[in-house]
């Protein structure tokens, strides 16, 4: 079978919305094809080639945002305020880690969601379950429910505004080191565990300060203000990804340029589906999600089919098993990817394997398993003599209550005063800096 960006169509597809109207969806599709590609190949080749790094032990991999974008909850400070965190915690990591930290939002196309259940029930009534606002609407009507194609276009068009205020951020002044700095200096300086933090932010401020005595700055050196936030999103909706997926003209290679990084979900990565169809055929950098159930052979099947040149950059391996899960299972996938030379990212989501119902009947996960799993993943990968190349975070720079625990130790009770998210529980401002400083210790500890 050769490839083509509609290939897929011959294979079976998870997760997929059932359009009641073929005539509105195949419109949507052909109006999305002629509309602009979101970013350029050539952007997502130089992303490939600092995921080499990174899968060469010469980069960390920072990749985090939303559990899923929304249409309400869409606004310039919500981008702002994840841009600020995400910089913040790059600024941490690179210093401790002295290792370029390559950045990745979840954002600007992560709104598909994958779901357990086709089908929701609340108080006797089932209606098809939420699968994000690209697909069908959150409310729990059955006219909320109905999968809309002209969704895409509104997501597409959101994209667009969310990548050009990011792309403005990284270039207009917003990423100055300085100031990143100086956000990190007043979070230190109001944090309960100050003490632990503070002799780390000193030292990237003396860092600073020295540089700036050796004229480095600025105005001569463009990287001390301007940065590069690439974008990401699980390219689970297919008729999405493949009116957006064009042929680069340079290379006569396809790109899917709905993102910069694509990756498939846990319950998408059949090797004969859909998904692993059309991923074989765009020359992003791509990742698949890893989880506790896979067996060793089924990883090296996988690698094979989507990274056949086994080419550092091209394949990130996100790891989400829950903490002492991944202990158990994490040694014997990397022994076996390390001993057959397969080249990959590996980067740990310790988000999805720790989930829990809390008593409060909120979805929420806990700072010290997020920190356990992530502790684990370092452990693991640098017994087996590989890198740990990664973390992978839902995450928001808003104060909200999704999480539990952290500095501030929210409690199951405290879920409810500003638990805002549209799907997964997302660790706010304050706990995913005081997980970078953790992070930090660990990255140092090589
Ligand atoms: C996600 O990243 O939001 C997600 C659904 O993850 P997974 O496929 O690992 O469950
Ligand atoms: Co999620």
């Amino acid at each position: 079978m050769t490839w083509t960006p509609d290939s897929w169509r011959q294979k079976i597809a998870g997760q997929q919305p059932n359009y009641p109207d073929a005539h509105a969806l195949h419109e949507t599709e052909t109006k999305l094809s002629g509309l602009p590609p979101l970013v350029f190949a050539a952007e997502a080749r130089e992303l490939r080639s600092q995921l080499g790094d990174v899968a060469n032990g010469k980069a960390f991999l920072l990749q985090g945002g939303d559990c899923a974008e929304s249409f309400s909850d869409f606004s310039a400070n919500n981008i702002r305020d994840t841009f600020k965190v995400l910089l913040q915690m790059a600024v941490v990591l690179t210093y401790a880690g002295r290792l370029p930290v390559v950045k990745v939002g979840r954002l600007a196309g992560q709104f598909a969601k994958p779901r357990s259940a086709d089908m929701e029930t609340f108080d006797g009534v089932a209606l098809p379950s939420f699968r994000g606002d690209i697909i069908n609407g959150s409310e729990f009507t059955e006219a909320a429910r109905v999968p809309n194609p002209k969704r895409m276009l509104e997501a597409y068009h959101q994209s667009t505004a969310t990548l050009n205020l990011v792309r403005a951020f990284a270039q207009g002044g917003l990423a100055d080191l300085h100031e990143v700095n100086q956000w990190n200096r007043s979070f230190v300086d109001n944090n309960p565990l100050r003490e632990q933090y503070t002799q780390m932010a000193e030292r990237i401020e003396d860092a600073l300060e020295f540089m700036a005595v050796c004229g480095i700055n600025a105005n001569n050196t463009p990287s001390l203000h301007q940065t590069q936030l690439y974008t990401s999103h699980e390219a689970l909706l297919l008729n999405y990804e493949q009116a957006l997926t064009r042929k680069d003209s340079f290379t006569d290679t396809w790109y899917d340029c709905s993102g910069h990084m694509l990756w498939i979900g846990e319950r998408t990565r059949e090797l004969d589906g859909a998904h692993l169809e059309f991923f074989k055929g765009i020359h992003n950098p791509i990742g698949v999600k890893v989880g506790p159930g896979i067996h060793e052979d089924e990883l090296i099947r996988l690698i094979d089919a989507l990274n056949p040149e086994n080419e550092a950059g091209r394949l990130t391996l996100i790891t989400r098993m829950g903490a002492n899960v991944l202990a158990e299972k994490l040694p014997k996938l990397s022994r076996r990817v390390q001993a057959e030379g397969r080249k990959v990212v590996w980067s740990s989501d310790p988000m999805h394997g720790n989930t829990v119902k809390a008593s409060s009947g909120y979805k929420t996960r806990s700072f010290d398993s997020i920190l356990t799993e992530i502790k684990q993943f370092f452990g693991v990968l640098r017994s087996e003599g590989a890198h740990p190349g990664g973390i992978h975070l839902e995450m928001t720079g808003q104060a909200v209550t999704e999480c539990t625990g952290g500095a501030y130790a929210i409690s199951d009770a405290d879920l409810a005063q500003r638990y805002q998210t549209q799907c997964d529980p997302r660790l706010n401002g304050d706990q995913v800096l005081e997980l970078a400083f953790c992070i930090a210790d660990f990255l140092r500890e090589s």
